[in-house]
């Protein structure tokens, strides 16, 4: 029996399999608004098996996103193309989920394929970026955000719950809060980019705090019966790991008071320093495990995991409950097809795929069939 092929119940919505696609940015938007690319991309990545497709990262607000091409559900345009999105996954027998976020420091910058650095001061495409405080990213992401006010934290704040109450309306049945990655709420968590002396920065109390009142925010508005869960790093990589793990395990058991349902475990990325070991298959994986012991709430683990024994090793010693898989699917869009393959899976055609495609290729047919075509 594969357990990466057993199905995963997390409040009312049930996984077919441990097997998610991760947020991945298309740039292809104008407007913040999905088109015939996204549509296409996401149902084609649905049929392919896995048991859960997250939209990629949706800016909250148009200075939210991290560049011009980025999704966005700050308006009802955004929210009625985002629905069949999310229905062509569901139809498929995925759950559709969607990342929510706001790029903060690192909003206004060039397509990755463009230069992936902050758009010029002098073009017209950009657009002036908040942070806690007025601290650059470095590297080619130099341009100084200003620092925001109260009245600015309420309103982002109050973006992220009217995002949620789209995203819900839209159909979607998972909801991500970007937490990660540097992004506005990650740099609000780590005293690299937040030296703010408000009750929005200082201790750690004080740095958790935007966190927290978004994640009770939100909570508020997204239906009880659905997962709410986040996407944040809780390493950086820079020398102070342990000290990092810890604090951010102390943040995500207060998110599952305020009920977070389960945290995507990730990178900080808040310094372009951190020496990530990128060389190590499924580096995070214990990491994630110690957030699922500590923290006691359900995980996901992604970056580097390589191939269908690691994967399936992830979920069998419960290090993590699901397992994103980003890059690979990108090759291949049915690659929950090949992993179930590898593993041995009963059918595994009829597993993962749609039935146009998995009469086709299903490995146990009777015989004759194949000869009739
Ligand atoms: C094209 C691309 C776009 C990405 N966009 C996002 C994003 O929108 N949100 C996010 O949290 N991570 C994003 N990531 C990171 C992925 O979710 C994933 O963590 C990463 O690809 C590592 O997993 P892998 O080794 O299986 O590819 C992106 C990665 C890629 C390759």
């Amino acid at each position: 029996m594969s357990h990466l092929f057993s199905p995963f119940q997390l409040k009312g919505v049930t996984l077919r399999n441990r097997i998610a696609v991760p947020p991945m940015c298309q740039y292809s938007a104008v407007d913040g608004v999905p088109n015939a690319w996204h549509l296409a991309h996401y149902t084609g990545l649905a049929r392919g098996g896995a048991g859960l497709v997250i939209v990629e990262a949706t800016g909250v607000s148009a200075e939210g996103r991290i560049t011009p091409g980025c999704l966005g559900l700050w308006n009802q345009a955004q929210a009625d193309a985002l629905a069949p999105i999310a229905a062509a996954i569901a139809e498929t027998g995925a759950v559709p989920g969607i990342q929510i976020g706001h790029a903060g420091r690192k909003a206004s910058a060039n397509l990755p394929w463009e230069g992936d650095d902050h758009i010029d001061e002098d073009d017209a495409r950009g657009w002036p970026t908040l942070a806690p405080s007025a601290i650059a990213f470095g590297g080619g992401l130099s341009k100084l955000p200003q620092e925001m006010t109260i009245d600015d934290i309420k309103r982002v704040q109050a973006d992220f719950v009217a995002a949620a109450e789209r995203a819900r309306d839209a159909g979607f049945k998972w909801l991500e809060l970007h937490f990660a990655h540097g992004y506005l709420a990650q740099s609000f968590f780590s005293a690299y980019s937040n030296q703010r002396d408000d009750a929005y920065g200082g201790s750690c109390d004080n740095r958790a705090r935007f966190l927290l009142e978004t994640v009770a925010a939100v909570r508020a508005v997204w239906p009880a019966e659905l997962p709410l869960t986040a996407r944040m790093g809780v390493i950086e990589y820079d020398g102070r790991d342990e000290e990092t793990l810890s604090e951010s395990i102390e943040l995500v058991r207060q998110m599952r008071e305020r009920g977070l349902d389960l945290l995507n475990v990730s990178i900080n990325f808040v310094i372009p320093t951190g020496v990530v070991p990128w060389g190590t298959p499924s580096f995070l994986a214990p990491i994630a495990q110690r957030v699922r012991n500590e923290a006691g709430i359900p995980v996901a683990v992604g970056w580097c995991v390589d191939g269908a024994e690691a994967a399936e090793t992830i979920v069998q010693e419960q290090q993590s409950d699901l397992v994103m898989i980003g890059r690979a699917h990108l090759a291949n869009p049915h690659y929950p097809y090949q992993l179930a393959q590898e593993l041995g899976v009963d059918n595994p055609a009829w597993a993962t795929l749609p039935a146009p495609y998995a009469h086709w290729l299903a490995r146990y047919r009777g015989p004759g069939r194949a000869s009739a075509q």
